[in-house]
């Protein structure tokens, strides 16, 4: 099998070539886990893969799950979620505009949060439209060890609510996503002992701390994980394929218009473990 693999940053990123025609053979599967282990994000250049294509890569590296269809009444949401602001395609532009700030999937639902998320690049904006991405894990590591003893133990409450505070009000959700959250730690433990930081645009209070004390600290930990060191941002060329792992990684998008039409179909593979 051959797999060719070229390092952006030694933190986050890598672009992979493979034979689409692999997909689904184990050998393949096992060194993309690996990799994705290893660079957190990996880029597929301009791959091309058809939805069937997408959900099949999809299904070869871990148990599909669709994070749409955990919001309440949702269960029917499509296999491939169109990621789009695109009038005719999607009515949650509320949802889809809070994209354009720092998050995680995943973290408003009792759910465990997706191990990884994948996006193709269906049509591009011809400005913005870049998806930048930043490893909670690369900045965990680079705090100093008083301010990682700070960080213990603290509990940090995710709303949908929270994540579009910058788009829109509560009252401009859907009724479904309004009332979502969810706590989890501030500091992710892996059983391998590895540590991540479990913040972005959904993070809304600390528990026992006052607001400007809890928010200061998220925004400050924002500002440092997304320093160059430990953030890449992607340029989409037509057809590629990325897939990031979602566990020790925001992501955001730069805003594009919404009349550009833009179109990224998502799939995501289930989280193995809550965050603990
Ligand atoms: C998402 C997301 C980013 C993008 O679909 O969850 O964050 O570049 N998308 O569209
Ligand atoms: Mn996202």
């Amino acid at each position: 099998m051959t797999v060719k693999v070229e390092i952006l940053k030694p933190a986050i990123g890598a672009k992979v070539w493979f034979d689409r025609a692999q997909i689904g053979d184990p050998a393949l599967s096992v060194q993309l886990q690996e990799l994705l282990d290893k660079h957190t994000v990996l880029i597929f250049p301009r791959i091309g893969l058809s939805d069937q294509e997408q959900l099949a890569l999809t299904d070869a590296l871990g148990e599909r799950i669709n994070i749409t269809a955990q919001v309440p009444g949702k269960g029917d949401a499509a296999e491939v979620y169109q990621v789009t602001l695109d009038e005719g395609a999607n009515i949650e532009a509320e949802y889809v505009l809070g994209t354009w700030f720092w998050h995680m999937d995943g973290l408003t639902t009792s759910v465990a949060p997706p191990r990884a998320t994948m996006l193709s690049a269906r049509k591009l904006a011809p400005k913005g439209g870049q998806t930048e991405f930043a490893s909670t894990r690369a900045a965990y590591a680079a705090l100093p060890d008083e301010e990682k003893a700070e960080l213990e133990g603290l509990r940090v409450v995710h709303t949908v609510t929270a994540s579009v505070r910058e788009v829109c009000g509560p009252e401009a959700l859907d009724e479904a996503r309004r009332g979502m959250f969810h706590v989890h730690p501030l500091v992710w433990t892996r059983p391998n002992g590895v540590k991540s930081l479990v913040i972005g645009s959904t993070a809304d209070r600390i528990e026992g701390l006052s607001q400007p004390e809890a928010r200061s600290l998220l925004a400050r930990l924002l500002d440092w994980t997304a320093q160059p060191d430990f953030s890449y941002r992607h340029k989409w060329e037509e057809g590629d394929c990325v897939i990031w792992d979602n566990t020790c990684a925001l992501h955001r998008v730069v805003p594009y218009a919404p009349e550009s039409g833009r179109m990224m179909h998502r799939t995501a593979i289930a989280g193995l473990e809550a965050v603990a």
